[in-house]
């Protein structure tokens, strides 16, 4: 199943605010309708513990945002995969663009983080996007087919643990969505890529992120390789939040 609709809570919230947050999208998915919609949420590490007890039962997974190889080792400051999913979560970002950017993760590190975590029975939401100046030299393509091959082929354990999100750079926080028709092209395009690395592709949900609110979600949603969301800034709050999961369900009910 393709829909996924995905919350990535990024370094915002103390924890009373993520917990009332993460009650209120529970009680949001007892309705029959959003149920079917699996979601995820994202939260600092913190409080992943927390949040497992309280999206027990429901079809609301839990991810973490970032997690390091391995099980144990002398990583000051690094939390592994493994504990991650002792910790309760299901899924893992890698490749945040915030990741690749600020931090400085390069294809090898990436391709180890994806095969670990998958190793350690975590879902992968492998994040990809250009840059504005990517775009503007004629280069997103390029650049998602290389994002793509350097970190998923002869790498993936299980491609039904793999989820992609296409994240421009130049539209992540930054109030600049992409244009339905430019999200389009960069969803087809990488579904198509998925299928000559050998994947599923038309089981791989391929998620939209940067800028997503509920005023352009439907029109993101109606484009038929746009499987869903990764949610940032509009994630924070509970009512934004499921305005975007009522686009999801109008646009591609079950
Ligand atoms: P945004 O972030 O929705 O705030 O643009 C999306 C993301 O980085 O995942």
């Amino acid at each position: 199943m393709r829909r996924l609709l995905a919350a990535n809570w990024k370094m915002h919230l103390y924890a009373e605010q993520a917990l009332t947050l993460t009650q209120q999208l529970r009680a949001a998915w007892e309705a029959p309708e959003l149920r079917t919609l699996p979601g995820i949420v994202f939260p600092p590490a913190l409080y992943l513990r927390e949040l497992a007890m309280q999206l027990a039962g429901s079809s609301i997974a839990l991810g973490a945002q970032n997690g390091y190889p391995g099980e144990f080792g002398a990583f000051t400051g690094e939390i592994s995969m493994a504990q991650l999913a002792a910790a309760g979560a299901t899924w893992v970002l890698v490749g945040h663009s915030e990741r690749r950017q600020y931090f400085g993760e390069n294809a090898e590190l990436l391709r180890k983080k994806v095969q670990d975590a998958q190793a350690r029975s975590l879902s992968v939401l492998y994040c990809v996007g250009e840059t504005l100046a990517e775009r503007e030299a004629g280069r997103t393509l390029f650049r998602l087919q290389t994002q793509l091959q350097e970190v998923l082929s002869e790498n993936i354990i299980d491609w039904n643990r793999l989820a992609i999100a296409y994240e421009p750079v130049w539209a992540i926080g930054t109030g600049i969505n992409a244009t339905p028709d430019q999200a389009q092209e960069a969803h087809a395009y990488l579904r198509m890529q998925l299928a000559q690395l050998g994947a599923p592709a038309d089981q791989i949900p391929i998620l939209y992120g940067g800028s997503l609110k509920p005023d352009n979600a439907y029109a993101l949603f109606s484009q038929p390789d746009i499987d869903g969301g990764l949610v940032g800034g509009a994630s924070l709050s509970a009512d934004s939040f499921l305005a975007i999961a009522q686009a999801h369900l109008q646009t591609k009910p079950l």
